[in-house]
């Protein structure tokens, strides 16, 4: 069963992350949506909200599993037997980032691979952190994020 694990914030989940899990989904048997806990950087939404928002965006899509983890990745994905991390890339920017992260974790764990996908044009420029921005602001944005969390995202961030 060729498994691979699709970690990050998910701040709230976005639309180009949907795509990178609905895509993933596709390539492998099983696409494990991880939930980074860091004590040291709180975030707007709890990690019980952000699973919550995650699992209802992927609703449908049987062979997605969410789950969240505190510690180094690698310790995780070596406990449950897994060897591929999917990653999505916007950009240069991203890439520089998620090379060095790619390496650190090739060099800490056994037989790591991380796999990228390149983002659809449309959602290179959404992230977590402009959805907060945008929508704080009054903006609209039904663009950004997965339609079936959309108000829950509203709510949260406007109150
Ligand atoms: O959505 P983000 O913030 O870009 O995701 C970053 C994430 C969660 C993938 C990365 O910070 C991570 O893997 N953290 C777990 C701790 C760890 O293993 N760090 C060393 C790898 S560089």
């Amino acid at each position: 069963m060729k498994k691979a694990i699709y970690p990050g914030s998910f701040d709230p989940i976005t639309k180009g992350h949907l795509d990178i899990i609905r895509r993933g989904s596709k390539s492998f048997d099983k696409v494990i949506v991880a939930v980074l806990i860091n004590s040291e950087k709180q975030g707007l939404f709890s990690i019980e909200e952000r699973v919550s928002l995650i699992r209802k965006a992927t609703f449908g899509i049987d062979n997605v599993e969410i789950i969240s983890f505190e510690g180094l990745l690698v310790d995780y994905m070596e406990k449950n037997h897994i060897s591929i991390i999917l990653k999505g890339l916007r950009n240069s920017k991203d890439f520089e980032y998620e090379l060095q992260m790619a390496n650190v974790n090739k060099i800490l764990g056994n037989e790591i691979e991380t796999i990228f996908m390149i983002s659809n044009p449309e959602n290179s420029y959404i992230s977590s952190s402009m959805v907060k921005e945008v929508c704080k602001l009054g903006g609209n944005i039904s663009g950004l994020v997965p339609s079936e969390v959309e108000s829950i995202i509203k709510k949260k961030i406007m109150g």
